[in-house]
Parts: C-alpha cells; sequence; structure tokens
C-alpha cells in the first residue's frame, strides 16, 4: 500500500471514530501528554481515567509534581502497579524542573534521555504535545502494524521491533501528525483488538496481510511461555490494642520500592520473634486463606496472618518508615494493591 493511501485510509477513519474526549485530549500540554502516556504504558484507558484526573488535580504542572514528597505521589499510583513508573515520573519532574527551566525537551533524543521516557513515548509526546513529526509504536500499533506486514515473531524481541519500527516509520506522515498517532493507537484499541478483530470496520483491511492470509489472530507473535516461579512469604496483619496496623516503608528501589507494606516473615514460626523483635506481645493470631499475586517475573504466594497484639512500652512508635495505620482513618500512603485490599476489604 501506498504511504499516502495508507494515511489518508488513517485519517479518514480516525476523523469518523478516533477518540476525541479523553481527558488528556483536553488542554493538550506536553505534561498532560506525557502523564498520561505513561499512566497508558502497561494500563488500559478505562483504568487510568480516574487515575489521570486525580493525579493531574494533585499535580497540575511538572513544578507541583516536582515539589511534591514521593510518598504522595506513590500514593496516587496506589493499584496501578508497575511503581517503578511513579519514581522515574517524579524524577523526570524534578530533571525538567531544575534542568530545563520547565519545560519538556522537544526532541526525541532529549526525551528519551529523562527516565522512564523511552522511544515510542517520546514519539507520543513529540507529536501530541508538539505537532513535531514523530513515530510511535505501543503495544497497540506493534499489534496493527505485525498484522498488516505479517511480520512474523514475537515483538519483545530486537529483531522483531526493529523490523516494526521501520513499517512504523514508512508510514508516519508529515501532516496531521497528532491525529495520525491518536489514530494508530485508537485502531488498535477498539478495532484491530488482541484475540477477536473488527476487520470489517478497519480501514486498513484491503491491504492487510494478515486478514488476506486469515490469520489475524497469530499476529503479533507470542511471548514463548516460561512457567514462573513461585514465592511464599506470609504478610502480618499486625493490629494493636487501638485496632491499627502496622506498616513498615520498603527502601526507595527494588520490589514495591518506596511503598507502605505489612511486616512480612517467611513462615508462621517466625512471627513470635518478630513481634518480640518490635516489643509486642502476641494476644492470638489467626491464619487466612493464602493468596497470590502475580508479578511479570514471578507469583508470590502470601498468607495474610492476623496478629492481635498489645505494644505494652509504646515502643512501636511512629517514624519515618513506621506507622500505626489507622483503616478508619486512612493515611495518604503509597500501598501495593494486595496490601490496600487487606486493609480495606
Ligand atoms: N494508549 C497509549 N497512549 C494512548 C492515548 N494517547 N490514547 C489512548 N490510548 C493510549
Amino acid at each position: 500500500m501506498q504511504r499516502a493511501a495508507f494515511q489518508r485510509a488513517v485519517l479518514n477513519w480516525f476523523d469518523q471514530h478516533g477518540r476525541t474526549n479523553l481527558p488528556w485530549q483536553q488542554d493538550i500540554s506536553a505534561y498532560r501528554v506525557w502523564v498520561s502516556e505513561i499512566m497508558l504504558q502497561q494500563t488500559q484507558v478505562t483504568t487510568v481515567i480516574p487515575y489521570f484526573q486525580r493525579f493531574i488535580d494533585s499535580f497540575p504542572n511538572v513544578q507541583a509534581l516536582a515539589a511534591a514528597p514521593l510518598d504522595n505521589v506513590l500514593h496516587h499510583w496506589t493499584g496501578l502497579g508497575y511503581y517503578a513508573r511513579a519514581r522515574n515520573l517524579h524524577k523526570t519532574a524534578q530533571l525538567v524542573s531544575d534542568q530545563h527551566s520547565g519545560e519538556f525537551p522537544s526532541t526525541i533524543d532529549g526525551l528519551c534521555d529523562l527516565p522512564g521516557i523511552g522511544r515510542s513515548t517520546a514519539g507520543a509526546i513529540s507529536s501530541i504535545a508538539f505537532k513535531i513529526p514523530a513515530t510511535i509504536l505501543d503495544g497497540n500499533v506493534k499489534r496493527v502494524l505485525a498484522r498488516f506486514s505479517a511480520t512474523e515473531g514475537w515483538p519483545g524481541k530486537s529483531d522483531v521491533v526493529q523490523k516494526l519500527w521501520l513499517v512504523a516509520e514508512q508510514y508516519t506522515p508529515n501532516h496531521r501528525i497528532a491525529d495520525y498517532t491518536q489514530a494508530m493507537m485508537d485502531l488498535g484499541a477498539t478495532v484491530c483488538t488482541r484475540s477477536s478483530p473488527s476487520c470489517g470496520q478497519c480501514p486498513l483491511a484491503s491491504d492487510c496481510t494478515a486478514y488476506a492470509q486469515g490469520n489475524q489472530t497469530q499476529y503479533p507473535g507470542k511471548k514463548p511461555r516460561k512457567i514462573l516461579p513461585v514465592r511464599n512469604t506470609c504478610f502480618l496483619l499486625i493490629h494493636n490494642q487501638q485496632n491499627e496496623l502496622l506498616l513498615q516503608q520498603n527502601p526507595p528501589t527494588g520490589l514495591w520500592g518506596g511503598l507502605w507494606v505489612l511486616p512480612q516473615v517467611e513462615s508462621e514460626v517466625d512471627i513470635a520473634a518478630s513481634c518480640a523483635a518490635l516489643g509486642l506481645d502476641i494476644v492470638d493470631q489467626q491464619p487466612q486463606e493464602m493468596r497470590r499475586h502475580t508479578f511479570s517475573h514471578f507469583h508470590l504466594d502470601y498468607q495474610p496472618i492476623v496478629v492481635n497484639t498489645v505494644d505494652r512500652a509504646r515502643i512501636v512508635a511512629d517514624t519515618d518508615n513506621q506507622v500505626w495505620y489507622n483503616p478508619e482513618n486512612p493515611l495518604s500512603l503509597g500501598m501495593p494493591a494486595p496490601v490496600l485490599a487487606l486493609l480495606h476489604p
């Protein structure tokens, strides 16, 4: 298909069916586009919308985000997962604020130098916020182009993704770049869907190689299935007599970095020593049903255990990284979804 015909088909489709009411499409700025693109990296539009609105209400511009405590930023991310995104967002806000006079760089290289911004996110910011032609290749666009060009293999592999970048660049227009970028994302999200694409609605169907072959859902190639290892732990719901629960803050880097979590022990036999070290006397303990949380690289099987205690000496005071949390009167802390679910069942 000729480049111009491809662009025309995509843009005409966008004029009739593209999305124009998403919150980040209003009052467009590099800041708003960047925040939305980071949130949308691993998360569906419907999930992102309320998070985006709360985030922008609290941090309306890059300076406000840079000045906010990381804890507050993580609190706004609670439940979205992939918390490195929030830590990088905060770091990038500080860099833009301090080293770029509060303005985002407008080049792809300048954007890619910022933590958490990869080539596709840089392309989206450039094209949507600055209207400077640039190519994107997020998960949705990879699917559209892998099918259109029948590019085989899993796009997590560098040779496959390189081929897709070449296809994506080949069709990127010099005009109406913001609409084209949004159109390609929308086409992937609403028409060229993963398991049941609506090829009858697709402006590219007449030239789509996978459609001609009748094997659309074989593209893009699947990630080779790896059996995820399982790790085991116990989450302690340590209550004091005021019915508050003990939370501890993780170190800033690593798994659930900077987030507030329940104290953990490897097995039930370690609870007594753990509580003794905290100066707590155990009144009773009740193991709950085992649960599973799956990370990208392992399953975490955890057993919640309610431990009622007496904090006789009041040794366990609130410190910088330890608090007694009252679910009736919740603090604004960043927590992983499984912890939030246990505190607010
Ligand atoms: N996914 C990634 N970026 C998006 C955008 N701007 N609109 C809708 N979905 C998206």
